[in-house]
């Protein structure tokens, strides 16, 4: 079982300039609210309440103002530390090594909507690592998981440039207390990055990893289009109907509390 959870919100999001010129990806409102509250949710519905989350120091204050105390009356916690340059994904498990102590951690992606619910994963998780892969036409934007005939994972590549599967794995990732280790044995990549993907095959070479195939909705908000896209599907198929009391509750009460506080200003 996981009881532990990283947010990762970083990172500069150049191709949404000039929206993220004045705020952060993860703090642009898919719909009718901030795009973090949707990998917020997802680890709630399964259980965490104890969160680390990952930001970029200069709107570290925006992220507190929205997130800081609401969560904490209802029994959740949620610290924060400063990604000063965004290293790449793998980076989450270096600056989150007191965090995870001894524990294993599911990681998401501040960026990253699910339709579908991965509490049975979470809670069933043991050790090892387990990553969650969908079919999709643009399998060259991601990293990406090359079955063999009976389904099992054989090769994982970040970005491939020539084919190798259309499955990507996308930004939920499950693993236990050796991923700290591993993150800090990575060199950069040639795009100067510690990639998410060689943890992956650092689980994959012993075995040890698990590839869950889902098949419901899967938004990554980092274009205008896709950003675009992700409330249209958000606000057609429902999904912000979909979330946690925990959650749902909080942004009710932040609401009425901005309503209070632009009363006494009239
Ligand atoms: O969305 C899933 C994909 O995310 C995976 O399929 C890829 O394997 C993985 O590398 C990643 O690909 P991207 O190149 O699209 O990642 P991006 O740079 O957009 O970063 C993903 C999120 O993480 C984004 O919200 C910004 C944040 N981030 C990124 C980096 C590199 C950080 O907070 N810190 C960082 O250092």
């Amino acid at each position: 079982m996981i009881k532990k959870g990283i947010i990762l919100a970083g990172g500069t999001a150049t191709r949404l300039f000039p929206l993220t010129a004045t705020t952060s990806k993860q703090l642009l409102p898919v719909y009718d609210r901030q795009m973090i509250f949707y990998p917020l949710n997802t680890l709630v519905k399964a259980g965490i309440r104890d969160i680390l989350m990952i930001v970029s120091p200069e709107y570290s204050g925006q992220f507190l103002n929205l997130l800081g105390s609401l969560l904490k009356k209802r029994g959740a916690r949620i610290v924060f530390e400063a990604q000063k340059i965004p290293r790449g994904l793998s980076e989450a498990f270096i600056l989150g090594e007191k965090f995870i102590g001894s524990d294993s951690v599911a990681m998401i992606l501040g960026d990253n909507i699910f339709e579908d619910d991965f509490s049975r994963q979470i809670k069933s998780f043991k050790s090892g690592g387990h990553v969650f892969a969908k079919k999709v036409p643009d399998p060259e934007r991601f990293g990406v998981v090359q079955f063999d005939k009976n389904g099992k994972a054989v090769k994982i590549v970040e970005k491939p440039v020539r084919w190798i599967s259309d499955y990507a794995l996308t930004g939920l990732y499950l693993y236990d207390k050796r991923v700290v280790e591993a993150a800090k044995k990575l060199k950069p990549s040639e795009r100067g990055e510690l990639e998410i993907v060689d943890l992956h095959n650092f689980y994959l070479k012993k075995k040890e990893l698990e590839v869950s195939v889902f098949e419901g909705e899967w938004l990554d908000a980092g274009t205008v289009d896709s950003l675009l896209a992700a409330g249209n599907v958000v606000k057609e198929k429902g999904l912000y109907k979909n979330f946690h009391p925990l959650v749902e509750e909080s942004i009710i009460e932040f609401n009425s509390e901005l309503k209070e506080i632009a009363k006494k200003r009239l």
